[in-house]
């Protein structure tokens, strides 16, 4: 690891119990590392906030069955063309299909498409899985 930098950091004893407790139960080595992927974490909200490029991932699940549904999908993913880097489908049972849908671009691209796959009728759930291109944390 490159320019290790230390710090020191004051805070109330029974939080930092806690903190130590959280990280146990995460299976954490140690605090360092903890606190360097909340860190991380916090600057991937803030590229989901207000950055120019993120990356994350779509998921959908929905029975095909369902007329005009898989048409619709599909005309949705063609109009974000330019944001979605990957798909992958896979047919769960004789019903349902799981999609994955790999974006890369602008957070409020890929906000915008996982919000209209989700309002799309048959469309079981959906989850956006916001994270980051890995250029600035
Ligand atoms: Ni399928």
């Amino acid at each position: 690891m490159a320019n290790l930098v230390r710090f020191g950091v004051s805070l109330e004893k029974e939080l930092l119990h806690r903190f130590d407790a959280c990280l146990r139960q995460k299976n954490y080595n140690c605090r360092s590392e903890g606190i360097r992927d909340l860190i991380r974490e916090s600057l991937v909200k803030q590229e989901w906030l207000e950055g120019n490029e993120v990356a994350g991932t779509i998921t959908i699940i929905y029975d095909h069955h369902r007329r005009e549904l898989v048409n619709k999908l599909t005309d949705i993913q063609h109009d974000f063309g330019s944001s979605i880097i990957s798909t992958q489908h896979i047919h769960l049972d004789h019903h349902n299909c799981l999609e994955i849908i790999a974006v890369k671009g602008r957070p409020q691209v890929a906000q915008k498409l996982a919000d209209m796959l989700k309002a799309v009728k048959g469309v079981k759930h959906t989850t956006l899985s916001m994270s980051s291109t890995g250029k600035c944390i």
